[in-house]
């Protein structure tokens, strides 16, 4: 796809990866539309909301504002995500939580925005993470939770391909964000590396947008990123 002049809703605005993610496609000339839990700071009078991922409807309700404000949709950019590790998210209440803003906010969010990318023949982009190809111990609840997420992407994908929408799955490695730190229970198991930064992600993922792939993913052994 074309990113200079793409109408673009980016949900997640306000954390590491959408916030760089924000700013690289603003560069690169994108017309943006942010949304955030908190109010993200857009420039030039970019459109902006808050979504609570806990609240589904609103979560619908966002990208249709979105798409009010900018006129369409060819882009939205889902970056949300919580982390959960060891056994304190082995319960009800945390795997809930993990399910509902991992994998059912972004779910929500997506089926409002075929709706509008149907009509320009747009893309529907998600990080999910290396989790959903490699589920990991002291991160159970949490590798479902993204396994589930990536699981309906590649059904959706296969659903919409003869309307022209694209769907792109981001899966990276651990990346330095302070995710971790902010995880909804447990600490991140021992051993656990950092695979990648922030710039190096990025860049795969505007390649991956600009050259209409499918998946961006990341092979530990060989530390290599691969667009699928
Ligand atoms: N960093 C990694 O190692 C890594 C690896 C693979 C996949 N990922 C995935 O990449 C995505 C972005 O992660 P990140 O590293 O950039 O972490 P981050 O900086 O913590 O960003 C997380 C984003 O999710 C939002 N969020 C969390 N709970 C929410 C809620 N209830 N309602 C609305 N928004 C909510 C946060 O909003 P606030 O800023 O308002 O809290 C923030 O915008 C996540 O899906 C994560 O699972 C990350």
């Amino acid at each position: 796809m074309e990113l200079s002049g793409a109408r673009t809703l980016v949900v997640g605005a306000t954390g590491v990866l959408g916030g760089a993610l924000t700013e690289a496609l603003r560069d690169q000339g994108a017309t943006l539309a942010l949304a955030g839990r908190t109010d993200p700071s857009g420039t030039g009078g970019e459109p902006t909301f808050t979504v609570d991922a806990l609240d589904l409807e609103r979560c619908a309700a966002v990208v249709d504002e979105a798409a009010d404000a900018l006129g369409g949709l060819d882009l939205v950019l889902v970056a949300i995500g919580v982390a959960g590790f060891g056994e304190e998210s082995e319960n009800d209440v945390v795997t809930e939580h993990l399910l509902t803003v991992n994998t059912q906010a972004p779910m929500a969010i997506g089926r409002a925005a075929l709706a509008h990318l149907t009509d320009s023949g747009g893309t529907l982009a998600m990080i999910s993470a290396i989790l959903a190809d490699v589920p990991t111990p002291g991160m159970a609840a949490y590798s479902a939770s993204k396994a589930a997420l990536s699981a309906w992407l590649t059904a959706t994908r296969g659903g919409v391909r003869k309307q022209g929408v694209r769907v792109l799955d981001v899966r990276p490695p651990h990346i330095e964000t302070g995710l971790a730190d902010r995880a909804v229970a447990g600490t991140v198991p021992s051993g656990i590396r950092a695979g990648s930064d922030v710039a190096t992600l990025v860049g795969q993922v505007l390649e991956a947008l600009r050259s209409d792939r499918r998946t961006v993913t990341f092979d530990l052994r060989s530390g290599e990123y691969a667009l699928g």
